[in-house]
Protein backbone atom coordinates (compact mmCIF):
# COMPACT_ATOMS: atom_id res chain seq x y z
CA UNK A 1 0.00 0.00 0.00
CA UNK A 2 1.58 3.75 -1.13
CA UNK A 3 1.42 5.73 2.07
CA UNK A 4 0.57 9.61 0.82
CA UNK A 5 1.09 11.58 3.79
CA UNK A 6 -1.00 14.36 3.78
CA UNK A 7 -3.26 12.76 1.31
CA UNK A 8 -1.34 14.77 -0.99
CA UNK A 9 -2.68 14.41 -4.69
CA UNK A 10 -5.59 11.73 -3.47
CA UNK A 11 -9.15 13.17 -4.73
CA UNK A 12 -11.79 11.82 -2.61
CA UNK A 13 -14.68 13.28 -4.21
CA UNK A 14 -15.93 14.72 -7.77
CA UNK A 15 -17.30 18.34 -7.79
CA UNK A 16 -18.94 21.01 -9.61
CA UNK A 17 -18.24 23.56 -7.11
CA UNK A 18 -15.00 25.28 -7.39
CA UNK A 19 -11.69 24.46 -9.50
CA UNK A 20 -8.31 25.54 -8.76
CA UNK A 21 -6.24 26.07 -11.91
CA UNK A 22 -2.48 25.62 -9.22
CA UNK A 23 -0.09 25.62 -12.11
CA UNK A 24 -1.57 28.86 -13.69
CA UNK A 25 -3.02 30.53 -10.29
CA UNK A 26 -6.58 30.21 -11.84
CA UNK A 27 -9.83 30.04 -9.62
CA UNK A 28 -13.45 29.05 -10.30
CA UNK A 29 -16.67 28.79 -8.41
CA UNK A 30 -19.08 26.85 -10.54
CA UNK A 31 -17.29 27.93 -13.84
CA UNK A 32 -16.80 31.55 -13.24
CA UNK A 33 -13.59 33.59 -12.95
CA UNK A 34 -12.86 34.68 -9.43
CA UNK A 35 -11.81 38.03 -10.70
CA UNK A 36 -15.56 38.38 -12.14
CA UNK A 37 -16.98 37.71 -8.68
CA UNK A 38 -14.70 39.93 -7.11
CA UNK A 39 -15.61 42.60 -9.56
CA UNK A 40 -19.18 42.49 -9.95
CA UNK A 41 -20.51 40.26 -7.19
CA UNK A 42 -21.64 40.60 -3.77
CA UNK A 43 -21.92 38.13 -0.85
CA UNK A 44 -25.49 37.01 -1.23
CA UNK A 45 -25.45 36.41 -4.58
CA UNK A 46 -21.97 34.55 -4.66
CA UNK A 47 -23.68 32.42 -1.93
CA UNK A 48 -26.42 31.13 -4.07
CA UNK A 49 -23.84 30.20 -6.69
CA UNK A 50 -22.04 28.09 -4.80
CA UNK A 51 -25.18 26.35 -3.20
CA UNK A 52 -27.39 26.27 -6.06
CA UNK A 53 -25.32 25.97 -9.03
CA UNK A 54 -26.22 28.97 -11.23
CA UNK A 55 -26.61 32.89 -10.88
CA UNK A 56 -29.64 34.05 -9.25
CA UNK A 57 -32.37 35.79 -11.40
CA UNK A 58 -34.14 38.84 -9.44
CA UNK A 59 -36.62 36.99 -7.47
CA UNK A 60 -34.02 34.14 -6.35
CA UNK A 61 -31.56 37.23 -5.09
CA UNK A 62 -33.66 39.20 -3.15
CA UNK A 63 -35.20 35.59 -1.67
CA UNK A 64 -31.84 34.24 -0.92
CA UNK A 65 -31.11 38.18 0.56
CA UNK A 66 -34.59 37.93 2.96
CA UNK A 67 -33.83 34.15 4.36
CA UNK A 68 -30.25 35.64 5.26
CA UNK A 69 -31.51 38.71 6.88
CA UNK A 70 -34.14 37.02 8.18
CA UNK A 71 -32.01 34.04 10.67
CA UNK A 72 -29.20 36.44 11.58
CA UNK A 73 -30.50 36.96 15.57
CA UNK A 74 -29.19 33.97 17.30
CA UNK A 75 -31.18 32.28 20.37
CA UNK A 76 -31.11 33.72 23.63
CA UNK A 77 -29.11 30.94 25.24
CA UNK A 78 -26.17 31.67 23.19
CA UNK A 79 -26.41 35.34 23.56
CA UNK A 80 -26.35 34.26 27.61
CA UNK A 81 -23.52 31.94 26.82
CA UNK A 82 -21.80 34.37 25.22
CA UNK A 83 -22.42 36.90 27.98
CA UNK A 84 -20.78 34.19 30.42
CA UNK A 85 -17.94 32.56 28.70
CA UNK A 86 -14.80 33.86 29.53
CA UNK A 87 -13.62 37.20 27.80
CA UNK A 88 -9.98 35.80 27.31
CA UNK A 89 -11.59 32.67 24.80
CA UNK A 90 -9.98 32.04 21.73
CA UNK A 91 -12.75 33.43 19.21
CA UNK A 92 -12.83 30.47 17.26
CA UNK A 93 -13.47 28.21 20.67
CA UNK A 94 -16.76 30.34 21.08
CA UNK A 95 -17.68 30.21 17.85
CA UNK A 96 -17.25 26.47 17.72
CA UNK A 97 -19.52 25.92 20.67
CA UNK A 98 -22.45 28.13 19.52
CA UNK A 99 -22.70 26.52 16.26
CA UNK A 100 -22.19 23.08 18.32
CA UNK A 101 -25.32 24.53 20.75
CA UNK A 102 -27.04 25.50 17.68
CA UNK A 103 -27.04 22.21 16.88
CA UNK A 104 -28.71 20.83 19.98
CA UNK A 105 -31.42 23.04 19.18
CA UNK A 106 -32.13 22.49 15.77
CA UNK A 107 -33.98 18.75 15.55
CA UNK A 108 -36.05 19.50 12.37
CA UNK A 109 -35.67 17.50 9.18
CA UNK A 110 -35.39 20.85 7.11
CA UNK A 111 -33.61 20.77 3.61
CA UNK A 112 -29.74 20.96 3.99
CA UNK A 113 -30.10 24.36 2.31
CA UNK A 114 -32.37 25.87 5.04
CA UNK A 115 -29.62 25.21 7.85
CA UNK A 116 -27.03 25.97 5.57
CA UNK A 117 -28.72 29.49 5.05
CA UNK A 118 -29.38 29.67 9.06
CA UNK A 119 -25.56 28.80 9.70
CA UNK A 120 -24.25 31.89 7.55
CA UNK A 121 -26.78 34.37 8.31
CA UNK A 122 -25.64 33.54 12.49
CA UNK A 123 -22.13 32.71 12.30
CA UNK A 124 -21.04 37.00 11.92
CA UNK A 125 -23.71 37.59 15.12
CA UNK A 126 -22.26 35.12 17.44
CA UNK A 127 -18.50 36.66 16.45
CA UNK A 128 -20.01 40.85 16.79
CA UNK A 129 -21.38 40.00 20.10
CA UNK A 130 -18.65 37.97 21.61
CA UNK A 131 -16.09 40.73 20.18
CA UNK A 132 -18.76 43.51 22.16
CA UNK A 133 -19.22 41.57 24.91
CA UNK A 134 -15.50 40.85 25.94
CA UNK A 135 -14.94 44.37 25.32
CA UNK A 136 -17.69 45.91 27.88
CA UNK A 137 -19.93 46.82 24.52
CA UNK A 138 -23.31 46.52 24.23
CA UNK A 139 -24.23 43.91 21.73
CA UNK A 140 -25.63 45.60 18.67
CA UNK A 141 -28.64 43.35 17.25
CA UNK A 142 -28.47 42.91 13.35
CA UNK A 143 -30.10 45.25 10.88
CA UNK A 144 -32.20 43.24 8.49
CA UNK A 145 -32.16 46.06 6.08
CA UNK A 146 -28.50 46.02 5.02
CA UNK A 147 -26.79 43.75 3.22
CA UNK A 148 -25.08 40.49 5.10
CA UNK A 149 -21.15 42.16 5.17
CA UNK A 150 -22.59 45.63 5.54
CA UNK A 151 -24.76 43.97 8.76
CA UNK A 152 -21.41 41.86 10.01
CA UNK A 153 -19.33 45.52 10.09
CA UNK A 154 -22.67 47.10 11.50
CA UNK A 155 -22.60 44.66 14.32
CA UNK A 156 -19.40 44.81 14.76
CA UNK A 157 -18.63 48.56 14.97
CA UNK A 158 -22.08 49.64 16.51
CA UNK A 159 -21.94 52.12 13.17
CA UNK A 160 -22.73 51.51 9.46
CA UNK A 161 -19.71 51.12 7.52
CA UNK A 162 -18.91 53.76 4.86
CA UNK A 163 -19.17 52.25 1.26
CA UNK A 164 -15.53 51.32 0.49
CA UNK A 165 -14.91 49.01 3.64
CA UNK A 166 -19.12 47.51 3.10
CA UNK A 167 -17.38 46.13 -0.57
CA UNK A 168 -14.12 45.77 0.59
CA UNK A 169 -16.02 43.39 3.50
CA UNK A 170 -18.16 41.49 0.35
CA UNK A 171 -15.07 40.79 -1.80
CA UNK A 172 -12.99 39.67 0.86
CA UNK A 173 -16.23 37.24 1.71
CA UNK A 174 -16.58 36.12 -1.62
CA UNK A 175 -12.94 35.22 -1.77
CA UNK A 176 -12.84 32.97 1.35
CA UNK A 177 -15.69 31.37 0.03
CA UNK A 178 -15.18 28.01 -1.10
CA UNK A 179 -11.40 26.75 -2.10
CA UNK A 180 -12.14 23.33 -2.93
CA UNK A 181 -10.62 19.88 -0.61
CA UNK A 182 -8.97 22.12 1.82
CA UNK A 183 -8.42 20.27 5.04
CA UNK A 184 -11.40 22.09 7.08
CA UNK A 185 -13.68 21.01 4.26
CA UNK A 186 -12.55 17.40 4.07
CA UNK A 187 -12.99 17.46 8.22
CA UNK A 188 -16.55 18.35 7.29
CA UNK A 189 -17.13 15.68 5.18
CA UNK A 190 -15.32 13.29 7.42
CA UNK A 191 -18.31 14.13 9.75
CA UNK A 192 -21.07 14.11 7.38
CA UNK A 193 -20.18 11.11 5.49
CA UNK A 194 -21.07 9.14 8.94
CA UNK A 195 -24.31 10.68 8.15
CA UNK A 196 -23.86 12.67 11.63
CA UNK A 197 -25.78 16.18 11.25
CA UNK A 198 -24.80 18.93 9.07
CA UNK A 199 -23.91 20.66 12.37
CA UNK A 200 -21.80 18.04 13.73
CA UNK A 201 -19.94 18.33 10.97
CA UNK A 202 -19.45 22.07 10.63
CA UNK A 203 -18.24 21.66 14.28
CA UNK A 204 -15.38 20.06 12.94
CA UNK A 205 -14.69 22.12 9.99
CA UNK A 206 -14.31 24.97 12.34
CA UNK A 207 -12.07 23.12 14.15
CA UNK A 208 -9.85 22.48 11.70
CA UNK A 209 -9.76 26.29 10.03
CA UNK A 210 -8.58 27.25 14.03
CA UNK A 211 -4.61 25.61 13.82
CA UNK A 212 -1.93 28.60 11.76
CA UNK A 213 -1.33 26.30 9.07
CA UNK A 214 -4.86 26.55 7.20
CA UNK A 215 -6.92 29.81 8.88
CA UNK A 216 -4.90 30.69 11.90
CA UNK A 217 -1.90 31.76 8.91
CA UNK A 218 -4.16 35.35 8.10
CA UNK A 219 -3.13 36.83 11.96
CA UNK A 220 0.49 35.07 12.08
CA UNK A 221 0.89 37.07 8.16
CA UNK A 222 -0.30 40.58 10.00
CA UNK A 223 2.11 39.66 13.27
CA UNK A 224 5.10 39.65 11.28
CA UNK A 225 4.78 42.73 9.37
CA UNK A 226 4.07 44.29 12.88
CA UNK A 227 7.10 42.65 14.15
CA UNK A 228 9.49 44.00 11.29
CA UNK A 229 8.15 47.40 12.02
CA UNK A 230 10.04 48.91 8.50
CA UNK A 231 10.64 48.45 5.21
CA UNK A 232 14.02 48.14 5.45
CA UNK A 233 14.11 45.31 7.47
CA UNK A 234 12.13 43.28 5.55
CA UNK A 235 15.41 41.60 3.90
CA UNK A 236 16.86 40.79 6.94
CA UNK A 237 13.91 39.22 8.14
CA UNK A 238 13.30 36.76 5.66
CA UNK A 239 16.85 35.73 5.37
CA UNK A 240 16.96 35.30 9.27
CA UNK A 241 13.94 33.47 9.85
CA UNK A 242 14.03 30.87 6.35
CA UNK A 243 18.13 30.28 7.28
CA UNK A 244 16.80 29.28 11.07
CA UNK A 245 14.22 26.61 9.29
CA UNK A 246 11.08 29.06 10.00
CA UNK A 247 8.37 29.72 7.23
CA UNK A 248 7.32 33.32 6.34
CA UNK A 249 3.54 33.41 7.24
CA UNK A 250 1.24 33.63 4.39
CA UNK A 251 3.48 32.13 1.49
CA UNK A 252 3.02 28.57 0.52
CA UNK A 253 0.15 26.57 -0.88
CA UNK A 254 -0.57 22.47 -1.59
CA UNK A 255 -2.25 23.42 -4.58
CA UNK A 256 -0.95 26.75 -5.99
CA UNK A 257 2.45 26.82 -7.29
CA UNK A 258 1.46 30.33 -8.68
CA UNK A 259 0.56 33.37 -7.07
CA UNK A 260 -2.71 33.46 -5.60
CA UNK A 261 -5.05 35.04 -7.31
CA UNK A 262 -7.01 35.98 -3.81
CA UNK A 263 -3.55 37.25 -2.96
CA UNK A 264 -3.50 39.08 -5.96
CA UNK A 265 -7.00 40.79 -5.63
CA UNK A 266 -6.47 41.24 -2.12
CA UNK A 267 -3.72 43.29 -1.93
CA UNK A 268 -5.22 46.20 -3.92
CA UNK A 269 -8.07 46.26 -1.43
CA UNK A 270 -5.58 46.23 1.37
CA UNK A 271 -3.48 48.97 -0.56
CA UNK A 272 -6.85 50.84 -1.00
CA UNK A 273 -7.94 50.27 2.87
CA UNK A 274 -4.61 51.30 4.05
CA UNK A 275 -4.54 54.83 2.16
CA UNK A 276 -7.88 55.24 3.74
CA UNK A 277 -7.05 54.46 7.34
CA UNK A 278 -3.29 56.39 6.73
CA UNK A 279 -1.28 52.79 7.26
CA UNK A 280 0.66 52.94 4.17
CA UNK A 281 4.08 51.68 6.12
CA UNK A 282 2.03 48.73 7.40
CA UNK A 283 1.01 48.00 3.73
CA UNK A 284 4.68 48.87 2.09
CA UNK A 285 6.30 46.48 4.58
CA UNK A 286 3.92 43.28 3.49
CA UNK A 287 4.43 44.59 -0.56
CA UNK A 288 8.32 44.22 0.29
CA UNK A 289 7.55 40.94 2.26
CA UNK A 290 5.60 39.70 -1.21
CA UNK A 291 8.37 41.00 -3.54
CA UNK A 292 11.49 39.69 -1.42
CA UNK A 293 9.80 36.70 -0.24
CA UNK A 294 8.67 36.08 -4.15
CA UNK A 295 12.29 36.12 -5.75
CA UNK A 296 13.55 33.68 -3.06
CA UNK A 297 10.62 31.05 -2.10
CA UNK A 298 9.60 31.51 -6.15
CA UNK A 299 12.51 29.48 -6.93
CA UNK A 300 10.84 26.80 -5.07
CA UNK A 301 7.03 27.83 -6.90
CA UNK A 302 6.27 29.51 -3.25
CA UNK A 303 4.13 32.58 -3.79
CA UNK A 304 1.76 34.01 -1.01
CA UNK A 305 -1.74 32.72 -0.57
CA UNK A 306 -4.71 34.06 0.32
CA UNK A 307 -3.79 35.05 4.44
CA UNK A 308 -0.95 37.17 3.12
CA UNK A 309 -3.09 40.01 2.30
CA UNK A 310 -6.29 39.20 4.08
CA UNK A 311 -5.04 39.61 7.83
CA UNK A 312 -3.94 43.27 6.46
CA UNK A 313 -7.49 43.68 5.19
CA UNK A 314 -9.47 42.35 8.36
CA UNK A 315 -7.36 44.41 10.34
CA UNK A 316 -7.73 47.93 8.12
CA UNK A 317 -11.48 46.70 8.86
CA UNK A 318 -11.19 46.76 12.50
CA UNK A 319 -10.68 43.20 13.14
CA UNK A 320 -8.29 42.10 16.15
CA UNK A 321 -6.23 39.77 14.89
CA UNK A 322 -7.54 36.75 16.71
CA UNK A 323 -10.94 36.81 14.84
CA UNK A 324 -9.32 36.48 11.85
CA UNK A 325 -10.02 33.27 11.51
CA UNK A 326 -13.59 33.48 12.74
CA UNK A 327 -14.21 36.07 9.68
CA UNK A 328 -13.07 33.41 7.57
CA UNK A 329 -15.01 30.87 8.81
CA UNK A 330 -17.99 33.34 8.46
CA UNK A 331 -17.41 32.75 5.08
CA UNK A 332 -16.17 29.23 4.28
CA UNK A 333 -19.38 28.32 6.32
CA UNK A 334 -21.08 28.33 2.22
CA UNK A 335 -18.15 26.49 0.97
CA UNK A 336 -18.46 23.89 3.75
CA UNK A 337 -22.27 23.29 3.57
CA UNK A 338 -22.09 23.32 -0.11
CA UNK A 339 -19.82 20.46 0.24
CA UNK A 340 -21.49 18.43 2.07
CA UNK A 341 -24.85 18.70 0.45
CA UNK A 342 -23.15 17.75 -3.05
CA UNK A 343 -21.03 14.77 -0.81
CA UNK A 344 -24.26 13.46 0.81
CA UNK A 345 -25.83 13.16 -2.59
CA UNK A 346 -23.57 9.93 -3.43
CA UNK A 347 -22.45 9.89 0.21
CA UNK A 348 -19.54 6.89 1.04
CA UNK A 349 -18.13 6.99 4.24
CA UNK A 350 -14.92 8.13 4.52
CA UNK A 351 -12.38 5.79 6.00
CA UNK A 352 -8.63 5.51 4.48
CA UNK A 353 -5.77 2.81 5.67
CA UNK A 354 -3.19 3.66 8.05
CA UNK A 355 0.01 1.62 7.49
CA UNK A 356 0.87 -0.26 10.16
CA UNK A 357 4.85 -0.26 11.56
CA UNK A 358 4.35 -1.70 14.67
CA UNK A 359 5.21 -5.15 16.40
CA UNK A 360 2.93 -7.89 16.12
CA UNK A 361 2.52 -10.92 18.48
CA UNK A 362 3.74 -9.38 21.84
CA UNK A 363 3.35 -11.43 24.64
CA UNK A 364 1.04 -9.84 27.08
CA UNK A 365 2.91 -9.76 30.54
CA UNK A 366 0.85 -9.78 33.89
CA UNK A 367 1.35 -5.74 35.39
CA UNK A 368 3.58 -7.12 38.60
CA UNK A 369 5.94 -8.65 36.31
CA UNK A 370 6.89 -5.44 34.18
CA UNK A 371 9.60 -3.28 34.72
N1 LIG B 1 8.02 29.65 3.95
C1 LIG B 1 9.18 28.99 3.71
N2 LIG B 1 9.24 27.75 3.19
C2 LIG B 1 8.08 27.15 2.90
C3 LIG B 1 6.84 27.76 3.12
C4 LIG B 1 6.83 29.06 3.66
N3 LIG B 1 5.70 29.70 3.92
N4 LIG B 1 5.86 26.92 2.75
C5 LIG B 1 6.45 25.81 2.32
N5 LIG B 1 7.79 25.95 2.40
C6 LIG B 1 8.81 24.94 2.04
C7 LIG B 1 8.96 23.90 3.14
O1 LIG B 1 9.93 24.30 4.08
C8 LIG B 1 9.37 22.69 2.34
O2 LIG B 1 10.74 22.83 2.00
P1 LIG B 1 11.70 21.54 1.87
O3 LIG B 1 11.11 20.69 0.80
O4 LIG B 1 13.01 22.13 1.53
O5 LIG B 1 11.63 20.89 3.23
C9 LIG B 1 8.57 22.82 1.05
O6 LIG B 1 8.30 24.22 0.93
C10 LIG B 1 7.26 22.06 1.06
O7 LIG B 1 6.54 22.40 2.24
P2 LIG B 1 5.39 21.49 2.86
O8 LIG B 1 5.00 22.02 4.18
O9 LIG B 1 5.80 20.05 2.79
O10 LIG B 1 4.27 21.66 1.77
P3 LIG B 1 2.73 21.68 2.02
O11 LIG B 1 2.06 21.54 0.71
O12 LIG B 1 2.36 20.71 3.08
O13 LIG B 1 2.58 23.17 2.59
C11 LIG B 1 1.52 24.92 3.71
C12 LIG B 1 1.48 23.95 2.52
C13 LIG B 1 1.24 24.15 5.00
C14 LIG B 1 0.42 25.94 3.49
C15 LIG B 1 2.90 25.62 3.79
O14 LIG B 1 3.18 26.30 2.60
C16 LIG B 1 3.00 26.57 4.99
O15 LIG B 1 3.27 26.13 6.11
N6 LIG B 1 2.79 27.90 4.77
C17 LIG B 1 2.79 28.86 5.83
C18 LIG B 1 1.43 28.88 6.53
C19 LIG B 1 0.35 29.47 5.66
O16 LIG B 1 0.50 30.50 5.07
N7 LIG B 1 -0.81 28.77 5.63
C20 LIG B 1 -1.98 29.20 4.87
C21 LIG B 1 -2.28 28.25 3.77
S1 LIG B 1 -3.61 28.81 2.77
C22 LIG B 1 -4.99 28.53 3.66
O17 LIG B 1 -5.09 27.69 4.50
C23 LIG B 1 -6.10 29.40 3.42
Amino acid sequence: MELRKGLEDIAIKETEITYIDGVLGRLYYRGYSIYDLAEFSNFEETAYLIWFGKLPNKKELQEIKEALAEEREIPEYITEFIKNVRKDANPMDVLRTAVSMLGIEDRSNEELWKKAVKLTAKIPTIISYFDRVRKGLDIVHPDPSLSHAENFLYMMRGEKPNPIDSRTMDVAMILHMDHEMNASTFACLVVASTLSDLYSAITAGISALKGPLHGGANAEALKQFMEIGSKDKVEEYILKKLESGQRIMGFGHRIYKAYDPRAKILKEYARNLAKEKGKMELFEIAEKVDEIGCKILGKKNIYPNVDFYAGLVFYFLGFDPDLFPTVFASSRIVGWTAHVMEYLKDNKLIRPKAIYKGEIGRKYINIENRE
